[in-house]
């Protein structure tokens, strides 16, 4: 699976993806701002023809913020989604400590790829969400310290909660 690191050259390919997964969540200069960020990770699986999955982490002190995960829906539930989790939390600077999102509580797809992965629920807002109303759940994960592994099954407090898509 081609997963690499989206530039902004990728722009076009990204904002046809976020069409096809969200139907418009973020806008194209959004998306411009975050490919251009160096405290933004943006990575995706990219082949020749077609951007099938994207994710992106914002970087905040000695936490990655994960703001965007999203599969083309003709490439869901086939390992697309927790590959490119897993290629974002790798691609994590090594001062990264600890990871979090938030999501939909309705979202048991996403939330099952998520605690699976590691994250753990700490903390819910409830009504967060429109379009169907939903609470949003927050969830963490800790890092290993200095390293890009990551240490399942310990969840911290929020000090930063960070808004995420669908
Ligand atoms: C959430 C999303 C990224 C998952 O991507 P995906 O490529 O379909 O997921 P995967 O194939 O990697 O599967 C991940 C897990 O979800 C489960 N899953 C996938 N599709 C499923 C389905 N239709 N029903 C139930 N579980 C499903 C899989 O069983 C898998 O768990 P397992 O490995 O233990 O079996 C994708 O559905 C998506 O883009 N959704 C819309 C955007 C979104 O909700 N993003 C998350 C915002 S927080």
């Amino acid at each position: 699976m081609p997963l690499r690191h989206l530039t902004p050259a990728d722009l076009a390919a990204v904002v046809a993806l976020d069409q096809a997964a969200f139907g418009g969540w973020w806008s194209a200069s959004q998306y411009a701002e975050e490919l251009g960020k160096s405290s933004t990770v943006f990575v995706g699986d990219a082949s020749p023809t077609e951007l099938i999955s994207m994710a992106a982490a914002w970087l905040i002190l000695d936490e990655a913020h994960i703001v965007l995960l999203a599969v083309h829906p003709a490439h869901r539930g086939r390992g697309v989604g927790r590959a490119t989790l897993n290629y974002l939390l790798q691609a994590l600077p090594p001062a990264i400590a600890h990871a979090t999102l938030e999501v939909r509580s309705q979202n048991t797809i996403a939330l099952h790829l998520y605690q699976s992965c590691g994250f753990r629920i700490v903390g819910r807002r409830p009504g967060y969400y429109r379009n169907p109303d939903d609470d949003a759940l927050i969830l963490w994960r800790r890092c290993l310290t200095g390293g890009n592994h990551i240490q399942a099954d310990q969840g911290v407090q929020n000090p930063h909660p960070t808004a995420i898509g669908e």
